[in-house]
C-alpha cells in the first residue's frame, strides 16, 4: 500500500566545516593510502570540524541558510526533528540547542537516533505533522560530526567518515506533489555488525571503556557492504513498482553516500544510469544523517532538480535501519 502525504520540501541547505583532511593527511596517520580508498570507497577528502565546534553548531549553520533562502521568519517554525548519532550530549535533544540558536520560539522538536537512515526517517515523521495540518512549517535537519567518535588509528573505519550537516524546510503540499511514499523497515539482527559500544547505559565511560576503545565506531565493513548493495536496490525497486512507475520515470536516485561502490551495485541492479545519480561521496565521504540533504542541496545546485522531477531518496544504516522516501520535486 502507498503512502502518499500531503506535505512537500520547500527549501534545502547544507554545512559542511572548513577543514578539509585528504586521502593525502590520511596517509600520514595510518597504514593506508589515497589509490585504496579512492578505489575502494570512492572518497578523496573529507571535512572535519574542529574541537569545540559540535553536531548542533553544524546543525545551525545549515538552519540559518535554509531559513535565509527560503525568506522564512524562525519564529514560523513549529517543529525541530534532528537526525544525529552524534548529540552534542545525550541530553538535552541537540534539536533543543539549535531551537535556541535559530530564535524557532514556537517550535517544539526532538533527535532521532537511526544512523545514516536517520534523516529519511525524520523527513517521514516531519512530514506526517504537514500532512495532518498540525503544523505549517517544519524543519528536519541530519548533522553528524563523526570525526568525534572515530578511532583515527584504525584504518578500517576513521577514512570512511565526514563531518556535515543538511536542513529541509516541509510545508504542505496540493495535487500531485510532495511525498509519493515512503518505507521505513529495521532488521535489529545487524545492530551487531555497525555500532558504538560505550557511553550508553550498557557500558557507562569509565576509563576502562575508554581504554578498551568502547566510544568509537565499530564495523564489520564487508558485512554492512552485502546488506546495504541488497537492501538500496531492493527499496528502490519496491517503491517504484508500487506506485506504477520504472527506473525511466526517475529524474534523480539520492543514494546514502557510504561507499561508491555501495551505489553503483545499488544502481546497477535497478538498471538506472549514472547521469541519474547523486554522488558526492568523493567531497564529503560518509556524513551519516548529513549525506541526503547535503545531496539533495548539491542536486539543487548542479541544476540536477526541476519542478515536478521524481526523486527517489534510499538509505541503509546501522541497525540495520533502512528508508526511502519517493517524491515530486516541488520547485
Ligand atoms: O552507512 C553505513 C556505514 N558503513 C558502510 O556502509 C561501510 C560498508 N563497508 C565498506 O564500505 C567496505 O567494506 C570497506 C570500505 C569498509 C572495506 O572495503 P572492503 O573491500 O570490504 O575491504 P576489506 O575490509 O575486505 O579489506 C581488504 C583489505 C584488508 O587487508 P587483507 O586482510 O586483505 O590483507 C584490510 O586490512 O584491505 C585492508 N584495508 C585497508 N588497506 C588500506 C582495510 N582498510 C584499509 C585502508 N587502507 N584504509
Amino acid at each position: 500500500m502507498s503512502h502518499r502525504i500531503a506535505a512537500k520540501i520547500t527549501g534545502v541547505a547544507g554545512y559542511v566545516p572548513p577543514k578539509v583532511l585528504t586521502n593525502a593527511d590520511l596517509e600520514k596517520m595510518v597504514a593506508t593510502n589515497d589509490e585504496w580508498i579512492r578505489t575502494r570507497t570512492g572518497i578523496r577528502e573529507r571535512h572535519i570540524a574542529d574541537s569545540g565546534t559540535a553536531s548542533s553548531h553544524l546543525a545551525t549553520e545549515a538552519a540559518k541558510a535554509l531559513l535565509a533562502q527560503t525568506n522564512t521568519d524562525p519564529a514560523d517554525i513549529e517543529m525541530i526533528i534532528l537526525a544525529s548519532v552524534t548529540p552534542d550530549m545525550m541530553f538535552p535533544a541537540t534539536a533543543c540547542l539549535v531551537q535556541d540558536r535559530i530564535g524557532a520560539k514556537k517550535a517544539w522538536g526532538f533527535d532521532l537516533s537511526a544512523a545514516c537512515s536517520g534523516f529519511a526517517y525524520a523527513l517521514t515523521v516531519g512530514a506526517q505533522f504537514v500532512g495532518s495540518g498540525a503544523h505549517k512549517k517544519v524543519l528536519v535537519i541530519g548533522s553528524d560530526k563523526m570525526s568525534s567518535i572515530l578511532d583515527y588509528t584504525d584504518r578500517a573505519t576513521c577514512i570512511l567518515f565526514g563531518d556535515g550537516a543538511g536542513a529541509v524546510l516541509l510545508e504542505s503540499a496540493a495535487g500531485n506533489e510532495g511525498i509519493i511514499d515512503f518505507e521505513h523497515d529495521v532488521d535489529g539482527s545487524g545492530g551487531q555488525f555497525l555500532y558504538m559500544p560505550g557511553g550508553g547505559s550498557l557500558h557507562p565511560a569509565t576509563t576502562e571503556t575508554v581504554e578498551r576503545k568502547m566510544h568509537y565506531v565499530h564495523q564489520e565493513g564487508s558485512q554492512v557492504f552485502k546488506y546495504a548493495a541488497r537492501r538500496m536496490a531492493e527499496m528502490s525497486t519496491k517503491l517504484l513498482e508500487r506506485n506504477g512507475f520504472t527506473k525511466d520515470d526517475l529524474a534523480l536516485l539520492v543514494p546514502h553516500q557510504a561507499n561508491l561502490r555501495i551505489i553503483r551495485a545499488a544502481q546497477e541492479r535497478l538498471g538506472v544510469d549514472d547521469s541519474k545519480v547523486l554522488v558526492n561521496i568523493d567531497r564529503y565521504a560518509n556524513t551519516t544523517a548529513g549525506t541526503i540533504p547535503l545531496g539533495l542541496c548539491d542536486a539543487v545546485k548542479q541544476g540536477r532538480l526541476q519542478k515536478g522531477d521524481l526523486v527517489l531518496i534510499v538509505t541503509v544504516g546501522a541497525g540495520y535501519t533502512t528508508g526511502g522516501v519517493l517524491l515530486r520535486w516541488a520547485y
